[in-house]
């Protein structure tokens, strides 16, 4: 009785002796920021990830936004972006005055669909916000081809991403900016944090100084060259990032076993599609399990059946454009973006984390039939 209300939880991190250490080494130091850390942790990642250069942030959001504000992007300005993402993938150039233009999505992938990214660009339109949802890498070639072709910016919200392959090589290493996230239900945490990779020294620069109060690396600590925020991430954040990249390919081999693993158990679970496999150009890195519900199940009620077995689930994502102050901004409605109103109205994430207890799977797909039927 106990083993069947004990709860399982939607994500969990993953997390042993080693954070406790490097977080403990960066308090004795009491240097808990612009210490030595926040650049281990960047090296660490820039190599990981096989980019000349990365720089923390105290969020993906952070990172996204400065990313918007390196490309230029301004009042009047448009942006495309998906409708199928979390609100920051659009909120990120809507703080510096832009629009946002959401084109539809492929219904394999969940990402922008480069057709429709094509057909919304208009005399405005700036920059592109690609998104690789649930880790799964978007068309980056042809949303490069796009960006190029009609003078745009491309950056890249790999938020969920970090580990994932496009065209064999990891996102975040093709060179343009590419935001990885570190909240605690990603691959890996910093409990708050997040990390801009790019190839081009001078955006480092920029992305320095800008998250640093726009302080020039010559600049004392009272002058700012520039207008700028602050988005450093502390070292003691850094420190559990430190410990958390020692162990990431085991983090990422455990999640990609545990999604194995659902997928076999949910294999002829009727009404339950799983999402797409990787192919020759594309390799998800597992952020989140997410399965596709079949039209006529009320997942609602799917979501509760689950609670009252103590297994936690979502739906997700909830379309950006029918957030309520997107509706009440921007005066967006259903039916605008048919593929992602419809992914979304059916999909729903299921507990899913690196250590996740095989048995508990067989738990959730048990109650997951079984709500179905
Ligand atoms: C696609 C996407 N973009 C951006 C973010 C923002 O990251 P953060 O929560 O660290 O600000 C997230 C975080 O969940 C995300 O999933």
């Amino acid at each position: 009785m106990a083993q069947a209300t004990r709860t399982i939880p939607l994500s969990r991190p993953y997390l042993d002796e080693r954070e406790a250490r490097e977080v403990l080494d960066v308090l004795r130091s009491r240097h808990l920021s612009l210490g030595p850390i926040v650049p281990r942790f960047e090296g660490m990642v820039a190599e990981w990830v096989g980019v000349p250069y990365a720089a923390a942030v105290s969020s993906g959001t952070t990172g996204l936004h400065l990313a918007c504000r390196i490309a230029g992007i301004g009042p009047g300005d448009e942006v495309i972006t998906s409708p199928y993402s979390f609100v920051a993938s659009a909120n990120c150039f809507i703080y510096e005055g832009a629009d946002p233009v959401f084109a539809d999505i492929d219904p394999q992938t969940f990402n922008l669909d480069p057709a429709a990214v094509e057909a919304a660009i208009t005399e405005k339109t700036r920059a592109i916000v690609g998104v690789d949802i649930f880790g799964y890498p978007c068309e980056l070639d042809e949303l490069l081809a796009i960006s190029e072709r009609h003078g745009l910016a491309f950056i890249q919200d790999s938020a969920e991403a970090l580990g994932a392959e496009y065209k064999g090589k990891r996102v975040g290493s093709h060179g343009h900016m590419a935001i990885f996230a570190f909240y605690p239900n990603k691959q890996m945490t910093t409990a708050e944090g997040g990390i801009v990779t790019t190839g081009s020294a001078e955006q480092l620069e920029l992305l320095v100084s800008l998250r640093n109060q726009g302080r020039a690396d010559t600049d004392g600590w009272l002058d700012h060259s520039r207008f700028g925020f602050n988005y450093r991430l502390s070292d003691v954040h850094a420190a559990i990032g430190v410990a958390q990249v020692e162990k990431l390919d085991e983090l990422l081999a455990h999640r990609a076993a545990a999604a194995d693993r659902y997928a076999k158990l949910l294999d002829g679970v009727d009404g339950v599609s799983t999402l797409l496999a990787d192919d020759e150009d594309h390799k998800r890195s597992w952020f989140v399990y997410v399965v596709k519900l079949a039209s006529g199940i009320d997942r609602d009620r799917v979501i509760r059946v689950l609670e009252d077995q103590g297994i936690q689930s979502r739906p997700y994502l909830p379309c950006i454009h029918l957030q309520q102050y997107m509706r009440e901004r921007y005066g967006f409605k259903e039916w605008m973006l048919p593929v992602a109103e419809e992914t979304s109205r059916k999909t729903l994430a299921l507990p899913f984390y690196s250590a996740i207890d095989p048995e508990d799977q067989e738990r959730v797909v048990d109650a997951l039939r079984n709500a179905i039927a």
